[in-house]
């Protein structure tokens, strides 16, 4: 039987959502809190998630500031260790936090920028995913949301190894899905195209640029933080319970 609202319902669910502090992960957070999960909010700067945490109790809803750089071991360790300790387990994370140290060829790309893209971009999911493995089994399963990128699906112009690092987050989401599906683990991906953050600002702060950009758009305005949002309810909730290994454009119709 049916049911719209439960479907959607996050009652009783964790989250975590690594880079929440602005932009694409707190509009994720924001309406995981509303769909009444517990969430943890984390990116680098603690005052920076507490400010958000704080304005998502303000509106009545439950969550938690926690400092992690994605890129150190030991952080990431902390934030699963500290969730547990404060909600009591984790259902729900969302691999948001990303970097691009380059814009520019190939070859002007060092052997310290690609290391660093690798590292903060493609381990830390990875490990961040295991490190939250036990509890989502142990809580008889969870949903992994790894945010990936269009580059991640063709490359985008000097985006080089960056796109390359948001291909490896579709293949990681597709191994754990295969690997996890047992557990009730689900994993899926979303690829956002251009949307209007501080990350994306090169792209749209100039009018020209922007509007080239939205030349190629069907739907032709530049994506909000908003966007993203139902789709990333829908991948944490039942709703979508036998959805995993996916990969979602939210793009305006530019992958068409
Ligand atoms: N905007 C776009 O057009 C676009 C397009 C395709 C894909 N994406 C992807 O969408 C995701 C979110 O991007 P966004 O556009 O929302 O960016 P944003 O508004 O600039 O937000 C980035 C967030 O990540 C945090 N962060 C940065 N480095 C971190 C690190 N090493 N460890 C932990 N947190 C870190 C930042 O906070 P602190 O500075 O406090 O750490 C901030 O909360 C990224 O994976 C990005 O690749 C964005």
């Amino acid at each position: 039987m049916n049911n719209l609202k439960n479907k959607f319902d996050l009652k009783g669910k964790v989250a975590i959502v690594t880079g929440a502090s602005k932009g694409i992960g707190e509009s994720m957070a924001e309406i995981f809190a509303e769909a009444g999960a517990k969430v943890i909010v984390s990116s680098r700067k603690q005052d920076a998630v507490d400010e958000v945490a704080h304005s998502f109790k303000a509106k009545g809803y439950e969550a938690t500031g926690i400092a992690c750089h994605v890129g150190e071991m030991s952080q990431l360790k902390n934030l699963v260790e500290k969730t547990i300790e404060i909600y009591g387990g984790v259902d729900i994370l969302v691999n948001n936090a990303a970097t691009n140290p380059v814009f520019g060829p190939v070859l002007n790309t060092d052997e310290s920028a690609f290391d660093k893209i690798m590292q903060v971009n493609v381990k830390a999911p990875f490990e961040l995913a295991k490190l939250c493995y036990p509890s989502m089994k142990s809580r008889g399963g969870g949903s992994i949301i790894n945010i990936s990128s269009i580059g991640g699906l063709s490359p985008e112009p000097l985006l080089g190894i960056y796109s390359v690092s948001k291909s490896s987050v579709i293949m990681l989401t597709k191994v754990l899905a295969k690997e996890w599906g047992i557990d009730n683990i689900r994993a899926n991906v979303v690829c956002p195209g251009l949307i209007q953050t501080k990350f994306s600002e090169a792209l749209w702060k100039n009018e020209e640029m922007l509007q080239k950009s939205v030349k190629h758009l069907p739907i032709s305005r530049i994506g909000q933080p908003d966007d993203l949002a139902g789709v990333a309810l829908f991948l944490a909730s039942e709703a979508a319970a036998y959805v995993t290994g996916s990969v979602y454009t939210v793009d305006g119709g530019y992958t068409v």
